[in-house]
């Protein structure tokens, strides 16, 4: 029998904010400024991924420079960054806020852990930075998703052991991170995606404290 979680750590683009529809645009204006395809279908498999590592992706074996791979890197997130400008409280997915402030008004410590270096650029432009107990991002750890590191990090953050923490995630390489640290995982989207996570929601508007609680203590 499990023992009851103690913390929830959530991921943040496309749990949280709807921060992963932008990184989508970004990469596609990089792509076919290159004309390299890009698709939304192809995107799936930057969820989650390093900035690094996507470009390494988007490249599919195609040669390029230090310094061009380094340049198309940094252009993408300048394009980025230009989006997050226009962000807003609207950018917070349905129903995040109100589950992230139900699950802390129970007594359950809570965390975000996302691989993305503008994490506290997206929390402060939504507002929303001040409501968690612990912000991992991507400065905390050096090995990004599926590597566990960046919860397990959060979890000695947040003075939790790994096994009392649960992880929401949107991204394959997320639940991968969570099941290798020994978390209970709760995947959110297809289950093409996040079908290894031990629960799955369509939406994170479909989890409710209700419903968390009762995954959370079984
Ligand atoms: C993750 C996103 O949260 O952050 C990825 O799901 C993204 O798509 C990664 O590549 C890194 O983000 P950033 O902001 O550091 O480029
Ligand atoms: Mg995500």
């Amino acid at each position: 029998m499990r023992k009851k979680i103690k913390a929830v750590i959530f991921d943040l683009d496309g749990v949280i904010t709807d921060t992963s529809e932008y990184h989508y645009q970004a990469w596609k204006r990089l792509a076919d400024e290159e004309g390299i395809p890009f698709s939304r279908d192809d995107n799936e498999k930057l969820r989650g991924v390093s900035r690094s590592e996507c470009l390494k992706i988007l490249l599919n074996g195609k040669q390029v420079s230090a310094e061009q791979f380094q340049e198309m890197v940094d252009r993408k997130n300048e394009y980025y960054v230009e989006l997050l400008r226009r962000m807003t409280s609207k950018n917070i997915l349905s129903g995040a806020k109100e589950l992230v402030l139900d699950v802390k008004k129970r007594g359950i410590k809570i965390a975000i852990a996302s691989v993305s270096k503008n994490t506290r650029t997206v929390l402060r432009g939504t507002g929303i930075e001040d409501l968690f107990d612990v912000i991992a991002d991507g400065y905390s750890v050096k090995n990004t998703k599926p590597s566990p590191d960046i919860f397990l990090f959060a979890a000695k953050e947040l003075g939790v052991k790994p096994e009392d923490c649960a992880v929401v995630e949107d991204a394959e390489a997320g639940i991968e991170a969570a099941l290798a640290g020994n978390m209970l995982s709760i995947g959110i989207g297809p289950e093409e995606r996040v079908g290894k996570a031990r629960f799955r929601f369509k939406k994170i508007g479909d989890i409710t404290l209700t419903k968390l609680l009762e995954i959370i203590n079984f």
